[in-house]
C-alpha cells in the first residue's frame, strides 16, 4: 500500500473503512478542512473510490489488509458496521485511535448486543427477547401478542434482515438459518407506533455532544424515503426528552463520532428506542444543506476531537427524499429539467450503479412551507427514479 497524500500544514489524514456514500459524503468537507479522507473500499469503483484519490481495495475483514490500512491514519472510522471485532481489536493493540471504539459499537454491531445494553440502562424499548427455539418465538408471540417482529441481530439494513411473524410458522426458516450461525434471533413486540423520528447527535472523545433537531423518517418497504427537519408538530418537551434519550445513549455507551438513534414515537407522545447506528445516518442527509453543520463534517470533528459545529438548522423546514434506483440508468440527463425547475433543489447522487430499490441518492430542499418542500422533494426523487417524466 502506498501512502496517502498529506496537506501540507499539519493537518490530519481520516481513515474510513468502506467505500459506501457515507464515505463518499464525508469528502466535501474532508477537503474544504484540507483533511485527507483515506478509504479502504471494496472495489475501485465503490462510490467512496471514485471521489477519494487514496482509496486501496481491501477485505475488511483480514486483519492484517486493515492493520496495514490503518499505518496511514491519524484515526480510523466506519462506513458500516460490519468490521469484526478482533480486527478492530487488533487497531486498538497497535495503538491506532479508532471511532467510535469497539467497546461502543457493538452496540450498533448486534441489535441483542443493544436491546441489553439499553435495557440495563433503563432506556425505553419495545417489549424484546432472545430466541433459539420454536418454544421461545411462541413463548414470546402468547405473552406480547401476534403478529411479532423478528430480527437478526448482525447485518441487517434497509428492512433486509427484519421479519413480521403472524405465526411461528414464518420464523422457521429463519430459526434454522440462525442456529447453523450459532446464533440467536430478536423477537420484539410489533410497536403500534404513530409515526419514526430519529435523533442524531455527535459526540468527540472528550465528551463534547452537540444534538441536531429530531426528525420525522418515513420508512417505505423497510426503506427511508423521507426525512423531515425538524419532526412536524413534535411538542418542545417531547423533542427534548427524545434528543436527551439519545444523549444519554452516547454518553452511556461513550460513543464518539455521529450516532443515529432511530424511535418509535407511541400514541401518548412517548418515545421507544428502534436501533442504533454509530456512523452518519440516512435520517441526517437533510443537514448537509439544512443544518450550519451537516453530519459529514461534524463526523470528521468528532472523530478528530475537534470543537463541534452547530447543528442548528438553518432555515424552518429541511425535507429529504432518499432516490432509489428504478428503470433509468442514465441519471445524469435527469440534472438539467431537475435544475431548471427548482433552482433551490440540491442533488446529490452516489456514483453507484442502479439497482431497482438501492439507495443511489437524495434530494434535500428547505424553507417555509412544508408541504411545498414536500411535494417538490417527492417530485425530484421521482423524476431521477424513472416515475415520472415531467
Ligand atoms: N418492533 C417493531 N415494531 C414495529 N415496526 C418495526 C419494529 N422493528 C422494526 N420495525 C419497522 O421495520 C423498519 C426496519 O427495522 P430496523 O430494526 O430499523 O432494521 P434496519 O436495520 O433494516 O433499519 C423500522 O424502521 C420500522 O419501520
Ligand atoms: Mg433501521
Amino acid at each position: 500500500m502506498s501512502t496517502p497524500p498529506r496537506a501540507p500544514g499539519g493537518f490530519p489524514v481520516v481513515g474510513v473503512i468502506g467505500g459506501g456514500q457515507l464515505a463518499r459524503m464525508c469528502a466535501g468537507p474532508a477537503a474544504e478542512l484540507s483533511i485527507t479522507l483515506a478509504v479502504l473500499a471494496e472495489a475501485p469503483d465503490a462510490a467512496a473510490a471514485l471521489v477519494t484519490p487514496f482509496a486501496p481495495v481491501g477485505d475488511h475483514t483480514d486483519v492484517a489488509t486493515v492493520r496495514d490500512f490503518a499505518r496511514h491514519c491519524d484515526v480510523v472510522t466506519f462506513d458500516h458496521e460490519h468490521v469484526p471485532s478482533d480486527v478492530l481489536e487488533a487497531l486498538v493493540a497497535d495503538g491506532v485511535a479508532v471511532h467510535p471504539t469497539p467497546q461502543a459499537l457493538r452496540h450498533a454491531q448486534d441489535k441483542l448486543v443493544m436491546r441489553r445494553a439499553l435495557t440495563g440502562a433503563g432506556v425505553p424499548c419495545p417489549r424484546w427477547a432472545a430466541a433459539r427455539s420454536e418454544a421461545d418465538v411462541v413463548a414470546f408471540g402468547d405473552e406480547t401478542g401476534w403478529p411479532l417482529v423478528v430480527k437478526t441481530p448482525r447485518g441487517g439494513y434497509d428492512g433486509k434482515g427484519v421479519l413480521v411473524a403472524d405465526t411461528v410458522d414464518d420464523v422457521r426458516d429463519w430459526l434454522a438459518a440462525a442456529a447453523e450461525r450459532d446464533e440467536e434471533l430478536l423477537l420484539e413486540e410489533a410497536v403500534p407506533f404513530v409515526r419514526e423520528l430519529a435523533v442524531l447527535l455527535a459526540r468527540s472523545p472528550s465528551g463534547q455532544a452537540a444534538a441536531w433537531p429530531v426528525v420525522e423518517t418515513v420508512q417505505t418497504d423497510g426503506i427511508c424515503t423521507e426525512v423531515i427537519a425538524p419532526a412536524p408538530d413534535l411538542a418542545p418537551e417531547a423533542a427534548e426528552a427524545a434528543t436527551l434519550v439519545g444523549l444519554d445513549i452516547a454518553a452511556a455507551l461513550g460513543v464518539t463520532g455521529v450516532m443515529a438513534v432511530e424511535l418509535f414515537e407511541l400514541a401518548d407522545g412517548s418515545v421507544v428506542v428502534n436501533e442504533l447506528a454509530m456512523r452518519p445516518h440516512n435520517s441526517g442527509h437533510w443537514s448537509m444543506d439544512g443544518a450550519v453543520t451537516g453530519q459529514f463534517e461534524q463526523h470528521l470533528r468528532a472523530v478528530l476531537d475537534l470543537p463541534l459545529g452547530s447543528p442548528r438548522a438553518r432555515e424552518p423546514w429541511t425535507v429529504m427524499g432518499n432516490v432509489l434506483g428504478g428503470e433509468p440508468t442514465d441519471l445524469y440527463p435527469t440534472y438539467r429539467h431537475l435544475m431548471a425547475r427548482d433552482p433551490e433543489l440540491k442533488v446529490h447522487l452516489y456514483g453507484k450503479g442502479v439497482r431497482p430499490g438501492r439507495k443511489i441518492g437524495h434530494v434535500n430542499v428547505s424553507g417555509t412551507d412544508l408541504t411545498d418542500l414536500r411535494e417538490r422533494a417527492r417530485h425530484a426523487a421521482d423524476y431521477i427514479q424513472g416515475v415520472i417524466v415531467e
